[in-house]
C-alpha cells in the first residue's frame, strides 16, 4: 500500500513502513510543509498496529541535504526559535517513539537532514553517501539538534567538523560511529529490510522497553537509568510475549510475537 503526499511517500510492506522524503529536484530539503507531513506520518505510524518497524529515505541523489534554505531569508528571529523548536520535537518524538525507527541514506545527509539521521535508532547508508552540519557555511549553527545529538554520538572531531561545516564521506562516518553500517549503493535498500524484518520479528514491547532504557537512560546518570532499567525489566514480566518467548525457547520452537 503506497500513499503519496505533496511532499513525502508512505509505504507499508508487511510489518515494515517506508517513508521516503520525495523532493528529490531539492535534495528533499526540509521545507515546512515536508516538516509537517513528516510529523503527522510518524504518529500515524505509530499508533498503526500493524507497523512495527519504520524505514526513513530520500528519494533521488539524497536522504536530505538539511533545512529549506530558501525559507530563510524572510524569517525573523522568533520565527527561526519557533522553527528550530518544532524540528527538535520532531526529532525528539522519533527518538523516543514506541517503535524502531531506521535511516536509509542514500547520499547527502547535511544540517537538518543529518540531525534527521541522528534522531533515528539505526543508521544505514551507501558508500557513496556524504555527510555535515554545513550550516557555520550560511553563518548559522545546527538548529534541529545538531550541536547535542553530533557531540553524543562521536568520540573526536566533534567540534571540528561542527566549526569547519565540512562534509566526510561514509567509511569516515563509519569510523567515527555516527553510521552503524555501509554498503553499496546497488544494496542498501535490501540490507536495509532484512535488518528491518530482522527487528520486526522480536517482541514488540520489549523493543520499545530498549529504546525507552536507552535513550532516557542515556540523558540520566547511571542509577537513575539502571533504576529505569530494572522497571521496564520488570514490566516485561507482564507481557504475553514474554511468556510466549519463554514457551519457545524451552519446546525448542520459533516465538511468534503479537505485542501484547
Ligand atoms: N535548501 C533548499 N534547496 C536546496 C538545499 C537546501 N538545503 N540543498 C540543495 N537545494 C537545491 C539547490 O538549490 C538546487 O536547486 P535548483 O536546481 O533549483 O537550483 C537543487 O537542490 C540541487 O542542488 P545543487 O546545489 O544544484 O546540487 P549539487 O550536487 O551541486 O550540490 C550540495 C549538492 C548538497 C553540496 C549543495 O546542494 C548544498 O550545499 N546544499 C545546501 C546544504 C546546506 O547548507 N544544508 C544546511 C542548511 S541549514
Amino acid at each position: 500500500m503506497e500513499r503519496r503526499l505533496s511532499n513525502i511517500i508512505i509505504s507499508e510492506e508487511g510489518q515494515i513502513a517506508w517513508i521516503t522524503l520525495n523532493r528529490p529536484e531539492k535534495l528533499n530539503a526540509l521545507s515546512t510543509s515536508l516538516v509537517k507531513e513528516l510529523s503527522n506520518a510518524i504518529d500515524e505510524l505509530e499508533e498503526n498496529e500493524k507497523v512495527r518497524v519504520i524505514i526513513i529515505k530520500g528519494s533521488g541523489k539524497a536522504f536530505s541535504a538539511g533545512a529549506d534554505v530558501n525559507e530563510f531569508l524572510s524569517l525573523t528571529p522568533f520565527k527561526a526559535m519557533i522553527y528550530s523548536r518544532r524540528m527538535h520535537e520532531l526529532f525528539n518524538k522519533i527518538q523516543f517513539l514506541t517503535k524502531p525507527v531506521i535511516s536509509c541514506i542514500n547520499g547527502y545527509a547535511l544540517g537538518g537532514g543529518l540531525e534527521l539521521a541522528m534522531s533515528t535508532d539505526i543508521r544505514i547508508a551507501s558508500k557513496a553517501s556524504k555527510f555535515g552540519q554545513p550550516e557555520i557555511n550560511l553563518g548559522l549553527i545546527p538548529g534541529a539538534g545538531g550541536t547535542q545529538r553530533f557531540p553524543r554520538l562521536l568520540s573526536s572531531r566533534r567540534l571540528e567538523l561542527l566549526f569547519t561545516g565540512e562534509m566526510i564521506d561514509a567509511e569516515e562516518a563509519l569510523r567515527l560511529g555516527l553510521v552503524d553500517r555501509v554498503f553499496d549503493g546497488e544494496v542498501l535498500e535490501e540490507e536495509t529490510r532484512k535488518l528491518a524484518m530482522k527487528i520486526a520479528e522480536k517482541p514488540p514491547l520489549a523493543l520499545t522497553a530498549i529504546k525507552y532504557s536507552v535513550h532516557y537512560g542515556n540523558q540520566s546518570n547511571i542509577w537513575t537509568g539502571g533504576a529505569l532499567e530494572s522497571a521496564l525489566n520488570g514490566l516485561m514480566f507482564s507481557t504475553k510475549d514474554l511468556q510466549e518467548g519463554v514457551k519457545a525457547f524451552l519446546e525448542k520452537r520459533k516465538a511468534s510475537f503479537k505485542g501484547e
